[in-house]
């Protein structure tokens, strides 16, 4: 009886794809219309781990929307995880089980939102049986929606995205991140700065890494680093960089898993001497 009463209250046989989008389309353009405005601003695991009412709201609109089509599926959002690398990690696990489990970072860029800095995603993907088949982030400062299906190829605008096309590490505009683990990653980052910086064409820290790695997808960057990241930082964005032909590794080369926090992604022919550079400076996190 209770599996009918729920059954009757799904709405519609959407694709997943298609709830992706209308999610993340819903939740962007509600976060862009609060720039500036938001009333509570709470520090989580450290001085730079920021959250606002903004977040929260933006996660509760896409768990609602994933739930009135999939109500049988698991969701993993930053904002129902304590804060901290270890409450991340166990989180994940305990939902390693998951037959489809969606995975949501519903504000990718909160210090940029508070600034008032518009370079910011929602970031939406589904994996099934662990492995993500479905993977959007949606920039709502410049309306664009990064989309990905395992084995379809990743599209922006109605368009097939590829990566660039540098063979040399020093042809390459790279970018990075630093997280709210000062005592763990934010050395070992500074550390691969330094390392790479004389190395690269340049390096920019733009503060969201879901949409640097729809930006390595869309060939505007060759590659993307960062130690320390979680799960719902990279899942859609790894699956839009590998659609578009690039590769996504941890920093020891390793293929991309959703439990990966140490994360290297290219354009594919730039990847080994990425990893190689990381690795000779100690930066790599391993
Ligand atoms: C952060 C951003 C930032 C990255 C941090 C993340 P949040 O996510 O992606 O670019 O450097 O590691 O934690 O906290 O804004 O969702
Ligand atoms: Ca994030
Ligand atoms: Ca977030």
């Amino acid at each position: 009886m209770a599996n009918e009463m729920k059954a009757s209250y799904t709405v519609g046989s959407k694709s997943f794809t298609a709830v992706a989008i209308s999610a993340a389309a819903k939740a962007g353009e509600w976060i862009r219309s609060k720039l500036g405005e938001f009333n509570q601003l709470n520090l989580k695991y450290s001085s730079q781990d920021l959250v606002t009412e903004i977040d929260k709201g933006a996660e509760t609109m896409i768990r609602k929307l994933i739930h009135t089509h999939f109500p049988d599926h698991s969701i993993l959002g930053e904002e129902g995880v304590e804060p901290g690398p270890a409450a991340s990690a166990e989180a994940l696990m305990k939902l390693s089980d998951a037959e489809y489990l969606w995975i949501v970072d519903p504000l990718d860029g909160t210090t940029n939102f508070v600034h008032g800095f518009p370079f910011f995603s929602v970031s939406i993907a589904l994996a099934y049986k662990g492995e993500v088949i479905v993977g959007v982030v949606y920039n709502p400062n410049h309306d664009e929606m990064f989309v990905a299906e395992k084995g379809k190829g990743a599209y922006l605008r109605g368009k097939k995205m590829s990566v660039s096309k540098e063979t040399k590490l020093i042809e390459g505009l790279i970018a990075t991140g630093f997280p709210a683990d000062q005592q763990f990653a934010q050395p070992i980052n500074l550390k691969g700065v330094q390392a790479l910086a004389p190395k690269v064409r340049n390096i920019r820290v733009a503060g969201s890494a879901a949409l640097h790695l729809a930006y390595v997808a869309a060939g505007r960057l060759s590659g993307f680093w960062e130690i320390g990241l979680n799960a719902w930082d990279i899942a859609a964005g790894a699956l839009l960089v590998q659609e578009s032909g690039g590769k996504v590794t941890d920093s020891a080369g390793h293929p991309y898993s959703l439990s990966v926090r140490n994360i290297v992604s290219t354009n594919g022919l730039i990847h080994d001497e990425f990893i190689r550079s990381l690795n000779e400076a100690g930066a790599s996190g391993f």
